[in-house]
């Protein structure tokens, strides 16, 4: 048995727990974005691939303590008992997973963080000098410090857990629109994005974030949308506006990528992505799919079951539900 923590955004516990249920994890306490759940699988390993969670701690230890200072010398010593045995030779991420229901706990997490890397320095000044406050380079299972503030006096300690590939990123100030962001993220999800000369088709495309995003990697874009671009994507030589409707687009050619992210039934929107699919009309995809009335719980169990043929048809198909998503998911995939 396992012990794992998952994190998520916050508002999307339910689904986060529906999907653990359904992968066969079983959740014991729900909190504001953070659920804490047990698995029969050893260190995690039925948790790699999930669509609501951001980060899975794996095995973590409860650290309690009145100070910062009683806290931070006992996640360093037990930091340090965890990896005796291990060779640290390259950079590890030491990351604090947010609490989102304690106010004012930011102050805390800052302290503890500041006061662990002190100890740490002391104990194992070697292995300190190698931690990097950022996301570990690939999505999966990795190794570092995590830390998740249960509450000012607890502390919860993991040296394996497992990142999703959710990341903020930055806006871009001539970008059309804040999807821009969502597009740019699920680049770094997936660990690929339209590189110089690809051709992409993005279907719903105005007022042209993702097109806008495309551009900038020098790729050449079809925008397929009744609506006008604006901003960055308005008159950008490497986008071709096409006034259309695209349920009855027929692309001309093959193109590298397909974008889409309508305001559609996500049923109609899958449908639409499995003719794409099935007619070999692009290489990859990202696609975006909002639940509108949609239970997102049977959307997902229908779009990661071994009958799905769009997960049959991709050889790597990810579904996550990425820190810019709200009501929504988004499937990145790869078909060769
Ligand atoms: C959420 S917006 C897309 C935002 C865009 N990805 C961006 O980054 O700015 C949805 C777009 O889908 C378009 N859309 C909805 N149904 C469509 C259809 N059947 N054919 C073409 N475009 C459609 C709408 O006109 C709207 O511009």
């Amino acid at each position: 048995m396992s012990k794992l923590i998952f994190t998520c955004s916050k508002g999307y516990e339910n689904n986060l727990e529906n999907e653990l249920v359904r992968n066969g994890f079983l959740s014991r306490s729900v909190f504001q974005g953070c659920i804490y759940a047990k698995s029969a699988e050893k260190a995690g390993k039925a948790a790699e691939d999930l669509c609501f969670p951001h980060f899975c701690m794996i095995d973590p230890v409860l650290i309690e303590g009145a100070s910062v200072n009683t806290i931070s010398r006992e996640i360093a010593e037990k930091f340090f008992n965890i990896n005796k045995t291990r060779k640290i030779e390259s950079e590890w991420p030491f990351l604090i997973l947010p609490n989102q229901s304690i106010t004012g706990i930011g102050k805390r997490e800052s302290a503890v963080e500041e006061q662990t890397g002190e100890y740490l320095r002391r104990i194992a000044g070697k292995i300190f000098r190698l931690a990097v406050h950022r996301l570990p380079e690939e999505q999966g299972i990795n190794r570092g410090m995590i830390l998740y503030f249960e509450d000012f006096d607890k502390v919860h300690l993991s040296s394996d857990f497992v990142w999703y590939g959710q990341k903020r990123v930055s806006d871009d100030p001539d970008a059309p629109s804040r999807s821009f962001m969502k597009v740019e993220e699920a680049y770094q999800a997936m660990g690929l994005h339209p590189s110089k000369n690809q051709t992409v088709c993005d279907l719903g495309a105005a007022p042209g974030g993702w097109s806008y995003s495309a551009a900038k990697k020098e790729a050449v874009v079809t925008a397929v949308d009744n609506g006008e671009l604006k901003a960055g994507a308005k008159n950008n030589i490497r986008i071709a506006r096409l006034a259309a409707d695209a349920f009855s687009y027929i692309p001309d050619r093959t193109y590298d990528w397909l974008f889409c992210d309508m305001v559609e039934h996500p049923n109609m929107v899958l449908k639409l992505l499995e003719k794409w699919i099935d007619k070999k009309w692009c290489r990859y995809f990202i696609v975006n799919l909002k639940f509108g009335r949609v239970n997102p719980d049977e959307l997902l169990e229908k779009l990661t079951s071994n009958s799905s043929y769009v997960k049959k048809r991709c050889l790597d198909l990810k579904v996550r539900h990425l820190f810019h998503d709200r009501d929504e998911i988004t499937l990145m995939g790869r078909l060769e």
